[in-house]
């Protein structure tokens, strides 16, 4: 067979169906060149019936001519798709403004983390961080615990069974932020002024208590530090964050680590200290405080005859859970944007 015939009908075809305008008369054309009476399918048929040395060049003509047909009515039929968008309809205005995506917030622990840095950095405090998983001797040793110490026993502390220091005993994830009174002293003399603010776990789980939870602590120590600065300290920071008529107390309490020690409350923030079912006497518990005990001192390389300093301890979750009238620290871990949502 003369292939340049083969060429001709090829090249019929193929303009035939790039001038197509319709889907019809595109489907019209298929069937003329390649359905199963089509002019290409006849020639494909006579491809077995010729020589074996016509059937190499001819076979392979006929084969390229239908490939060739199939993709133009293909690329046809995606201009007529095409042609159907109604232009008229389909408008971009480069000018309107765009679609905004919802933006979140910092979490609430996390700002009031910044905004307790802030308060402290105001007056000289340095924000430091310290290991939350701590050896034995800095989570309780060193801060007057000995191994076996009944005290030991309020923190319901979380071990880490298969780490073991030589020196300083079992590794625990650490229970208190006071943890980093020694680490501090070890890395810095005195004068300072130290703020850590770090996760503490304990085995404990209720409305007021999670596993895991911040604490943030202060560590002054220089030459003649006394409990005014212990209490103005505290006074100045109930005033920052909770605002300018709050007050707080001491009481005395136990630590091992501060002689004397306390607890700290705050005057309540929804009866103003007047007492209500919230707080029922005016006050509300914010966390521990004391005076360095001396012996902490000198396991933080520091003399008690030259040196002494105050501490404290709160907890993060409880601050902001008393300034925003929240009753359950569950709420802060839950990840319900319907809670967090309103801050
Ligand atoms: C301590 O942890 C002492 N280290 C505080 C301290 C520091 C005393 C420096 C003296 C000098 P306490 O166990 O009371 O103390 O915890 C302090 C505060 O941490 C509590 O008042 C509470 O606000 C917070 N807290 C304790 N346990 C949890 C918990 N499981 N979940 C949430 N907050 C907690």
């Amino acid at each position: 067979m003369d292939i340049s015939k083969i060429q001709n009908l090829k090249n019929q075809a193929i303009s035939a169906v790039l001038e197509a305008q319709s889907d019809d008369e595109l489907e019209r054309l298929r069937i003329a060149y390649l359905g199963r009476k089509g002019e290409i399918t006849q020639l494909l048929k006579t491809i077995p019936s010729l020589s074996a040395s016509e059937r190499k060049e001819t076979g392979q003509a006929i084969n390229d001519a239908k490939k060739a047909i199939e993709q133009a009515i293909k690329d046809t039929k995606k201009s007529l798709q095409t042609q159907k968008i109604d232009f008229d309809q389909e408008w971009l205005d480069v000018t309107a403004p765009g679609k905004k995506p919802a933006l979140g917030h910092l979490h609430l622990v996390t700002e009031t983390i910044e905004e307790i840095t802030d308060i402290f950095e105001k007056i000289g405090f340095t924000l430091k961080t310290h290991p939350e998983v701590e050896w034995d001797w800095y989570s309780f040793g060193a801060l007057n615990m000995p191994e076996n110490h009944p005290a030991r026993d309020i923190w319901e502390t979380l071990y880490l069974d298969k780490l073991q220091h030589p020196k300083y005993g079992r590794a625990v994830l650490t229970p208190h932020t006071s943890s980093g009174q020694i680490r501090e002293m070890e890395q810095q003399k005195p004068p300072l002024r130290m703020l850590n603010i770090a996760k503490c776990y304990r085995r404990q789980v209720d409305v007021s208590h999670a596993p895991m939870f911040y604490q943030f602590e202060t560590l002054v120590v220089d030459k003649n530090i006394n409990i005014t600065h212990l209490k103005g300290t505290l006074d100045y920071f109930a005033r920052q964050y909770f605002g300018k008529d709050r007050k707080t107390r001491i009481r005395p309490y136990h630590f091992q680590f501060t002689e004397p020690s306390f607890e700290v409350d705050v005057t309540c923030i929804v009866c103003g200290g007047q007492g209500c079912p919230v707080c029922k006497d005016g006050w509300l518990e914010l966390g521990g405080a004391g005076m360095v005990h001396p012996l902490v001192l000198k396991h933080g390389g520091i003399d008690p005859e030259k040196y002494s300093g105050f501490a404290s301890g709160f907890g993060v979750e409880r601050v902001l859970m008393m300034k925003y009238g929240i009753d359950d620290i569950r709420l802060l871990f839950s990840g319900d944007l319907r809670f967090l949502q309103q801050f």
